[in-house]
């Protein structure tokens, strides 16, 4: 079954949420989630790493789009989570819009939503 999102607003620009290749820590449906912009395009990502519960915000960008964590500089593409140093985890990614009204971010709904 495909994923279905619920959707929320998270500003009115891309550029007023995070700065190029700088990571913003942002609270959507009381859930902590980071923001980072890279090449002008702005990706959505968890708060804590997959690795041992690392503090992504307080990572970096790289060069070729991965968001590196600050405590054992394990690599993850920020389009897809993947993780791009090889270690074999996988960092939860979400989806960002860009539309008329402001940037969206989607966050998936529960199983037990769904059902409702
Ligand atoms: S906690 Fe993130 S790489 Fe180890």
């Amino acid at each position: 079954m495909a994923k279905q999102y619920n959707w929320h607003k998270i500003g009115d620009a891309a550029d007023l949420i995070a700065a190029e290749n700088e990571i913003t820590v942002l609270e959507v449906s009381g859930k902590k989630i980071c923001c980072a912009r890279h090449q002008s395009q702005l990706y959505a990502f968890a708060y804590k790493c997959p690795h041992a519960s690392g503090i992504m915000g307080d990572g970096f960008i790289d060069d070729a789009g991965n968001v590196v964590c600050p405590i054992h500089r394990y690599r993850f593409s920020m389009k897809n989570g993947y993780n791009s140093s090889g270690e074999g985890y996988y960092l939860k990614t979400y989806p960002v819009e860009q539309r008329a009204d402001g940037i969206f971010v989607g966050m998936e709904k529960s199983g037990l939503f769904g059902w409702l």
